[in-house]
């Protein structure tokens, strides 16, 4: 797969909730290296942006599967955790509001509430359940893409949308969007 195969709003597929994996066989191990790829391919393609973590929905398959990089401040790792039917078992340590973006979501950052720490349980590409907890970055990531596979995106978080939203310019910096503005040239992405 390659950046091509990522669809993004407003898709109606991004809405749905993803079934659970019965069984970690080839044509899972198949998408979940297409996800690696694709997510490799997209980060290729833009200048200040990493690629975090994808869910399978993204890549067009309603299937509970989630990878996520192994280190995030060096892209030249291109190592993923994978994550089949990710659930959170616990949410602690109140809510946080930090900037996030989506693959799915071009272009635009929002501030978005999350849980400090998570605890999370799931199967690993062998078929192999394990827990995990995390806080901090990992944390706000597990619960974007355990979103996507109950038919979340992080916008769909956001209150205050017209003072939530931020846009990134060609140097790599956050900047304040006009809503106003960018909703009438992409109204179909907020329905
Ligand atoms: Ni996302």
């Amino acid at each position: 797969m390659t950046k091509d195969d990522i669809i993004s709003l407003p898709n109606e597929k991004l809405r749905q909730k993803s079934e659970k994996v019965n069984r970690v066989d080839d044509s899972i191990l198949e998408i979940i290296e297409g996800m690696k790829a694709a997510t490799l391919d997209w980060e290729a393609s833009r200048a200040h942006e990493v690629g975090v973590a994808l869910a399978a929905v993204q890549v067009n398959q309603l299937l509970r599967i989630v990878v996520v990089r192994d280190n995030t401040e060096d892209k030249a790792n291109h190592d993923f955790h994978v994550f089949i039917n990710p659930e959170i078992t616990k949410r602690e340590g109140g809510l946080i509001a930090d900037h996030e973006g989506c693959l799915s979501v071009p272009d635009i950052y929002g501030k978005v509430p999350r849980y400090a720490k998570v605890r999370i349980k799931a199967l690993n590409a062998d078929g192999q359940e394990f827990r995990l907890k995390a806080d901090g970055f990992l944390a706000r990531v597990l619960q974007h893409e355990i979103d996507h596979t109950n038919g979340i995106v992080f916008i769909d978080h956001i209150k205050n949308k017209p003072k939530s939203f931020f846009r990134l310019t060609d140097e790599g910096q956050l900047e304040p969007l006009d809503y106003q503005k960018y909703i009438a040239n992409n109204k179909a992405l907020w329905e």
